[in-house]
C-alpha cells in the first residue's frame, strides 16, 4: 500500500519533496514563461459583473455571429470549420467539420442536430459550467450548426442530475426565441429550427452517441452498433443526425468571429483552437483552465496552474483525460514517434497537452479530466473504485462487457478485502483484454483501459495488497 511505502520513506521523501516543491516553485518565478490561460470558451464564464441573462450576453456581442451565418450559405459554414481542423471535445477528438461531411444529405429524411450535455465520464466537469455561466453561447453554437447542417429540430440532451443547468437553458431558449434567435424564422429568414432540452436517464451510457439517441427515443439507452448505425446516416428516427458536444458547438460560433484559417492558428496543427482542462485530484488548485492546445505540458499544469501536489507530497500517477483513460505513471518514460515524424522522450511532467500528447504517452486527452494521484492514493483502490463504476453503468447488451466488468469488480473487490488468489493480478488482464475491441460501443474499452493500465503499472501493489488488505472503512467504499 502506497501510504505503507510512505510512512515508512516518509523522512527522505518529505526532504525530497518539499526540496522539489520549492524548487518548481523557484524555477517558475524566474525562469520560466509559463503559457497564460487563453480563454475564448470561457471568456465571461467568472467575471463577476457577467449573468447567464441574454442581457449580458447581448452586451458582449452575443448572436451577432448568428446574423452573420444566416446571411451566408450553410456550405460556407461547414467549409469554415473543417478548415478550423476542430476536433470534437467529447472523448473521441474526430474533426467536426469532417463528421458534418458525412452527413447524409440525399436521403430527403430530415435532419437533426443533437448537443450532447450527459457529461458522464468521471474527472469531466466542464460543458457543465458552461451551461450554468454562458449558456446562451450554446444556444448561439447550436443555431449555427443547425443551420450549416440545415437541420429543423435540435436537442439538448442534458444530464438527468444537472436539474439547474436543465433550468437555465429552459430559460435561456425562451429568452432567445423571444428575440428571434431561434424558432420560427430566425431573425426575419426563411430559416426556422426549434431547441428542445431533453432531460437525461442518469446513466454513464446515455453519453455514447448511440445510447444517447435511444434513450431520446425513449427507450433504454442501448447503443446501437456501427455500422450501420452512424448517426450521421441513421441516427435520431433513423434520419441523418450531427451529435455534438458541448464545447465543440461553441466553437463554431467562435470559428464564424475568427475564420476557419485564423482559428486555426490557434494551438498546433491537428490540435487546433482552446481546450477546456478539469483538474481534479491532489493538487492545491483544482478547476477548469483553458488553454490553448498543446501551449503547455501535463508538468506545467500541475505545478505552475494548478499550484502543485500539497507540501511533502509526491506525484504517483494522473489519468489525463477521464477515468476511462489510462493511467500513466509519474516515473514512466515515454518515447516513440508523433505522426509527423517527430521522436519524442519524454517523462510524465513533460507530455503535451493536447489531443497527440496523451495519445503519443498511450492513453487520450478523452473529454479533458486530468485525474492526479499523489503518493497517498492507494492504487489498488482507485481502480476497485472505477471498476465498481462502470460494473454499475454497463448496459448488459454484449456478453463480454456485461459479464467482464461485474468480474473485474469481483476480482479487484476480493483483492482489496484480503481474500486474492495469486494469479488475481493475471485474472483482472485477462478479463479486461477479453473485453477490448469486441462489444458494440466502446464502453468495453473504457471500462477495459483502467483494468489494464492500472494492473500492468502498479502490479506490485496488487500483490502488496493481496497480502495487506484494504482496512474495512474503505472497503466499504466499494459498491
Ligand atoms: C461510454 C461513452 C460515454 C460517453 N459520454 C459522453 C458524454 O458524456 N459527453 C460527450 O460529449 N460525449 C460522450 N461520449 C462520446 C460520444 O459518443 C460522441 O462521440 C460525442 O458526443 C461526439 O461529440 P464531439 O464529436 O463533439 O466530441 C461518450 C462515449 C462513450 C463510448
Ligand atoms: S459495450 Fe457495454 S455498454 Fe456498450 S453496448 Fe456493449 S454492454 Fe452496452
Amino acid at each position: 500500500m502506497r501510504t505503507k511505502d510512505f510512512a515508512a520513506t516518509n523522512k527522505i521523501s518529505l526532504a525530497n519533496e518539499y526540496h522539489r516543491y520549492n524548487l518548481k516553485s523557484v524555477i517558475f518565478m524566474i525562469s520560466k514563461k509559463i503559457a497564460k490561460e487563453k480563454r475564448i470558451i470561457l471568456k465571461h464564464a467568472d467575471d463577476p459583473n457577467y449573468s447567464n441573462k441574454i442581457g449580458c450576453y447581448l452586451r458582449k456581442g452575443g448572436y451577432k455571429m448568428l446574423e452573420k451565418s444566416l446571411k451566408l450559405k450553410p456550405e460556407e459554414i461547414g467549409e469554415e470549420v473543417l478548415k478550423s481542423g476542430v476536433r470534437g471535445r467529447g472523448g473521441a477528438g474526430f474533426p467536426a467539420g469532417m463528421k458534418w461531411k458525412f452527413l447524409d444529405r440525399k436521403s430527403g429524411k430530415p435532419i437533426y442536430l443533437i448537443c450532447n450535455a450527459d457529461e458522464s465520464e468521471p474527472g469531466t466537469f466542464k460543458d457543465r459550467q458552461i451551461i450554468y455561466k454562458d449558456p446562451h453561447q450554446l444556444i448561439e453554437g447550436m443555431m449555427i450548426t443547425a443551420y450549416a447542417i440545415q437541420a429543423k429540430l435540435a436537442f439538448i440532451y442534458i444530464r438527468a442530475e444537472f436539474f439547474e443547468g436543465a433550468k437555465i437553458l429552459e430559460r435561456a431558449i425562451s429568452e432567445a426565441k423571444e428575440k428571434g434567435f431561434c424558432g420560427e424564422n430566425i431573425l426575419d429568414s426563411d430559416y426556422s429550427c426549434d431547441l428542445v432540452i431533453h432531460r437525461g436517464a442518469g446513466a454513464y451510457i446515455c453519453g455514447e452517441e448511440t445510447g444517447l439517441i435511444e434513450s431520446l427515443e425513449g427507450k433504454r439507452p442501448n447503443p446501437r452498433i456501427k455500422p450501420p448505425y452512424f448517426p450521421a446516416v441513421l441516427g435520431l428516427y433513423q434520419c441523418p443526425t450531427i451529435v455534438n458536444n458541448v464545447e465543440t458547438l461553441c466553437n463554431v460560433r467562435h470559428i464564424m468571429k475568427m475564420g476557419g484559417d485564423a482559428y486555426a492558428k490557434l494551438g498546433k496543427p491537428n490540435n487546433t483552437g482552446t481546450r477546456i482542462w478539469c483538474v481534479s485530484g491532489q493538487v492545491v488548485k483544482p478547476g477548469y483552465y483553458e488553454f490553448e492546445c498543446g501551449a503547455l505540458t501535463l508538468g506545467e499544469m500541475i505545478y505552475d496552474i494548478c499550484g502543485g501536489l500539497h507540501p511533502g507530497r509526491s506525484l504517483q500517477a494522473v489519468i489525463p483525460g477521464g477515468s476511462s483513460a489510462k493511467v500513466l505513471r509519474a516515473d514512466e518514460r515515454f518515447t516513440g514517434k508523433m505522426k509527423d515524424g517527430t521522436e519524442f522522450d519524454w517523462g510524465i511532467e513533460d507530455i503535451p497537452l493536447d489531443f497527440d500528447g496523451p495519445m503519443a504517452a498511450g492513453s487520450m486527452s478523452g473529454s479533458g479530466g486530468i485525474i492526479v494521484m499523489d503518493d497517498t492514493v492507494d492504487m489498488v483502490q482507485a481502480m476497485a473504485n472505477i471498476n465498481a463504476f462502470y460494473a454499475h453503468e454497463s448496459c448488459g447488451q454484449c456478453t463480454p462487457c456485461r459479464e467482464g466488468v461485474l468480474w473485474m469488480r469481483k476480482i479487484t473487490k476480493r483483492i482489496c478485502s484480503g481474500h486474492a488468489r495469486e494469479e488475481d493480478a493475471d485474472l483482472l488482464l485477462s478479463v479486461a483484454n477479453q473485453i477490448e475491441g469486441r462489444t458494440i460501443c466502446a464502453f468495453g474499452e473504457a471500462a477495459a483501459w483502467p483494468t489494464q493500465s492500472f494492473v500492468s503499472k502498479f502490479r506490485d501493489d496488487f500483490i502488496a495488497k493481496a497480502k495487506h488488505p484494504s482496512d474495512e472503512k474503505s472497503q466499504l467504499q466499494l459498491i
